[in-house]
């Protein structure tokens, strides 16, 4: 199959300092909000994938120049009111939930209808979600079935604030609703879940007018009108999701070493590691520092230890949604039964990803039961495939793939992994860094 990558044997061990691309979520919000600065902004590894130029395409629809040269790229932000709201104006999110989602926060003033449009795989996604608070403020949402794209979106000059309860544990769902509130005069509250604080880092790294109380489950957020937003250069640094894929490999392959160089680490983010780290895994985290209220390190990882299952606790799922679908391998190799519950939030990813996990782990031979919302996982600590495995058709979604491929050079067995190019949405690099792991077969 053209697109379709073999992998016939397991990675020998390796020793290697590797640096992954740009985070995803940081890119994102930064165009987003820097396409709406009163000046030039400039960004330096900031991560070139599928979703984040779709993102540079939307701002660039709505009249904002943007120029990538060399390593940096350039936004020329006309103020708040910059965005041109020509007439038939579509944008396409492509496969990008944050993007989608995110983008119409900052939407909600559209003087003329504005058509937002996904791919297969995000025009399956719930964007209920976002349009019900979004229309409290006095935007009018037409959805396709009320739920899906493609929607339209009618802004109000009169936007009202809300009180908005953020119940899932959506960052996404909690950024659009912030970027509205930036735009609408009052003061909006937003009560919300735990999830990646990425938006409320860069709005106080900013000055603006985004205020939070933080408690135990829930924060307590407060948004009020912006006046100004000045122009901001940023050093985006790695990805912790896209650092996953290698953490796990090394943490399942014996005698090996890695070391993934400034990697962001908040708090919110590292579900992953503490998992992993709970199972038994040895990685550490080495030159710490902050960078605009951001926590980045080097991350050392050795491989081979001995892994135990886990009954994981649901505080941390949210610090790892995107990140289950490799842990589900690490639980696999574990000695004993591993528990996840509270996932169904897992089903609205690029591909209902809880599904792909049980259907992963039947192909390997791993005894699991699913729910809608639960996975239990029979580990077994003697994994060796030699039968042939093929994974197709799962919407395409990046991580799907690249999980293939972390199993495939874990366990052995002949893997034939479809759609390739999947990978361009989120880490266009990956296969290359793989690559570079393998270079002392
Ligand atoms: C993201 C939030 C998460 C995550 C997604 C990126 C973000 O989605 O799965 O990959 O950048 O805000 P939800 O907000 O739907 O949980």
């Amino acid at each position: 199959m053209p697109n379709s990558l073999l992998i016939k044997k397991k990675i020998r061990e390796f020793d290697k300092k590797i640096s992954v691309s740009g985070d995803k979520s940081i890119s994102i919000r930064w165009v987003l909000l820097a396409s709406l600065a009163s000046g030039v902004s400039k960004a330096q590894n900031l991560l070139i994938s599928k979703d984040v130029q779709a993102a540079i395409s939307a701002v660039r629809k709505l009249g904002i120049k943007v120029i990538i040269r060399d390593k940096f790229c350039r936004i020329y932000g006309n103020g708040l009111n910059g965005f041109k709201y020509k007439k038939n104006l579509t944008i396409n999110a492509e496969n990008s939930g944050t993007l989608g989602r995110l983008i119409l926060g900052f939407l909600i003033n559209t003087t003329n209808p504005i058509k937002l449009v996904g791919d297969q795989s995000l025009s399956k996604r719930d964007f209920k979600r976002v349009s019900d608070p979004l229309s409290k403020f006095g935007a009018i949402i037409k959805l396709k079935n009320k739920k899906n794209l493609p929607l339209v979106i009618q802004g109000s000059k009169n936007l009202k604030p809300i009180s908005y309860l953020e119940k899932k544990g959506s960052a996404q769902c909690k950024s659009s609703v912030i970027f509205a509130g930036l735009r609408t005069k009052g003061t909006t509250i937003i009560k919300a879940k735990k999830s990646r604080n990425h938006t409320e880092l860069m709005c106080k790294y900013l000055g603006l007018p985004v205020s939070v109380k933080s408690n135990k489950n829930y924060d307590e957020i407060k948004v009020k009108k912006v006046k100004k937003i000045k122009p901001f250069d940023y050093k985006i640094p790695s990805d912790i999701s896209s650092s996953a894929f290698f953490i796990v490999l090394t943490v399942l392959s014996k005698n090996s070493k890695l070391v993934i160089k400034n990697v962001n680490i908040n708090h919110s983010r590292i579900g992953v590691i503490q998992i992993l780290k709970k199972m038994g895994a040895d990685i550490v985290f080495k030159n710490q520092k902050t960078y605009k209220g951001e926590n980045i390190a080097d991350i050392q990882i050795r491989g081979g230890k001995t892994l135990n299952a886990i009954n994981c606790p649901s505080k941390l799922n949210s610090g790892a949604i995107d990140e289950f679908l490799v842990i589900f391998l690490v639980a696999a190799k574990a000695k004993g039964i591993s528990y996840f519950k509270d996932l169904t939030e897992l089903n609205q990813k690029e591909s209902p990803r809880l599904k792909w996990g049980n259907k992963i782990l039947n192909k390997i031979g791993i005894k699991n039961i699913v729910t809608e919302s639960t996975i239990k996982i029979y580990g077994n600590p003697n994994l060796e495939l030699k039968k042939q495995i093929i994974i197709k058709n799962y919407l395409k979604d990046h991580r799907v793939f690249m999980t293939g491929i972390i199993a495939a050079l874990s366990f052995g067995g002949k893997w034939e992994i479809h759609d390739k190019d999947s990978i361009k949405t989120s880490f266009p690099n990956f296969l290359n860094i793989i690559n570079e792991l393998k270079k002392n077969d």
